[in-house]
């Protein structure tokens, strides 16, 4: 037989990088309870059409998709957010809004594996479903701020932008088919082919003119920003409704967080179709790739079928801020609960050191037994090694 190994992309966790995982997986799902999110539970496996619809050409790509043995078009979910919109739309339609979902799991996506990007890894979800209210958005933020937090991660930031400036501008000029085309590249940071998809669809030279200072905008101070943006987006309503709309969210979350880090990008976009409103992504400076990613989309559960319903919510990337840990050495577990070994003496001593070993376990020890028949100072000293 050949030494078989993991598939490419595919990764084995030993025991410490798994505690890592959980741990992170923990804290998470503390919070979700703290804050009111009822955990579900969806399958791996999708039909295809479903996580397809507005996932956005980078990720249907990227799908593991196949066909099963009954023929049908499936692929394993690449993301949580069209399940939960699936059962917001079907079986949990006629419960009272707002929901409060929470979800954890693995995902699949066919990227080239690279630091921080892997084909199988997890996430942390929160879905906030039926309010279109800054309040929702700000809860999701300051959600995330408190995961991170807690997770004793420091100088983290908050790149901030907000579809509806984008899509409010292009809509207004008739661009309506083009836009998640034009959003992909932004996403890619390709301004100028965005920009030269927007010239071929028929954006007037004003937009483009528009289009290209709203692409220079960022900064740290959300108001200063925010007033330049306003004013490059006059005359065009809704990308200025959109502005206001940052505007309250970010005044929301900063009359209640510690100090929130942001760079308000005003040409940030995401690759997912989905976002109508606010989108965000925190970084660390330790790694340049996104910890999480969320944002507002008000159109996704009426697609699946479901009531106009408007929803928010936020994917914490597990495995990137695993990684964001270990670059600022932050340890997985505060305190190590006490473990004890159980050492039988002799041959008749073994089912007394069983019985022993379930005593303590049931007063909530940790226990190992000793299974070598090993002499008690070489177990001894294995129990050292192990600390
Ligand atoms: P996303 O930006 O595609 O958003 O993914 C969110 C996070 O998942 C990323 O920031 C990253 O940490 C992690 N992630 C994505 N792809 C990979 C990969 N190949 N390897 C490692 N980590 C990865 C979503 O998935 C949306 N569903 C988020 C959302 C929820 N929006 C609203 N609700």
């Amino acid at each position: 037989m050949p030494a078989f190994r993991t598939v490419r992309g595919m990764r084995d966790f030993l025991p410490k990088d798994t505690e890592r995982i959980r741990h992170v997986e923990q804290v998470s799902r503390e919070l979700a309870q703290l804050y009111g999110y009822g955990e579900v539970i969806t399958p791996v496996v999708e039909s295809y059409d479903l996580l397809a619809a507005k996932s956005g050409e980078e990720i249907r790509e990227r799908m593991y998709a196949f066909k099963d043995l009954g023929g049908r078009k499936v692929a394993l979910r690449p993301e949580f957010t069209a399940s939960v919109a699936r059962l917001v739309a079907t079986k949990m339609r006629n419960e009272p809004k707002p929901m409060r979902l929470f979800c954890v799991g693995s995902l699949y996506r066919y990227d080239e594996p690279q630091y921080g990007r892997f084909r199988e890894f997890w996430q942390a979800n929160y879905e906030l479903i039926g309010s279109d209210k800054p309040e929702a958005d700000a809860e999701i933020i300051m959600l995330t701020n408190d995961l991170l937090t807690r997770l004793g991660l420091r100088k983290y930031r908050f790149k901030i932008g907000h579809m509806g400036i984008l899509r409010g501008i292009l809509s207004q000029e008739g661009i309506d088919e083009e836009q998640n085309s034009i959003m992909q590249l932004l996403d890619k940071k390709r301004w100028e082919e965005a920009l030269t998809v927007a010239r071929e669809s028929g954006a007037s030279q004003n937009c483009l003119t528009t289009l290209r200072k709203v692409f220079e905008i960022r900064g740290e101070d959300a108001s200063d920003i925010l007033k330049k943006v306003e004013k490059s987006v006059q005359g065009y309503e809704r990308a200025v409704a959109a502005v206001e709309n940052l505007r309250e969210i970010l005044q929301l979350t900063e009359e209640n967080v510690v100090k929130l880090e942001v760079m308000i990008e005003a040409g940030f976009a995401r690759g997912l179709e989905y976002y109508t409103g606010i989108i965000f992504e925190p970084y660390v400076p330790e790694i340049e790739i996104a910890l999480s990613g969320g944002g507002r989309y008000d159109k996704l559960i009426e697609l699946f079928g479901g009531e106009p319903t408007p929803a928010v919510g936020v994917a914490q990337g597990v495995d990137r801020i695993v990684l964001a840990m270990k670059k600022q050495r932050v340890p997985s577990k505060v305190a190590k609960e006490r473990r004890v070994v159980v050492i039988p003496v002799n041959e008749e001593s073994k089912e007394k050191a069983l019985q022993l070993s379930s005593k303590l376990r049931t007063a909530g020890l940790s226990v190992e037994m000793e299974v070598m028949e090993r002499t008690v100072s070489k177990a001894l000293s294995d129990a050292d090694r192990r600390k």
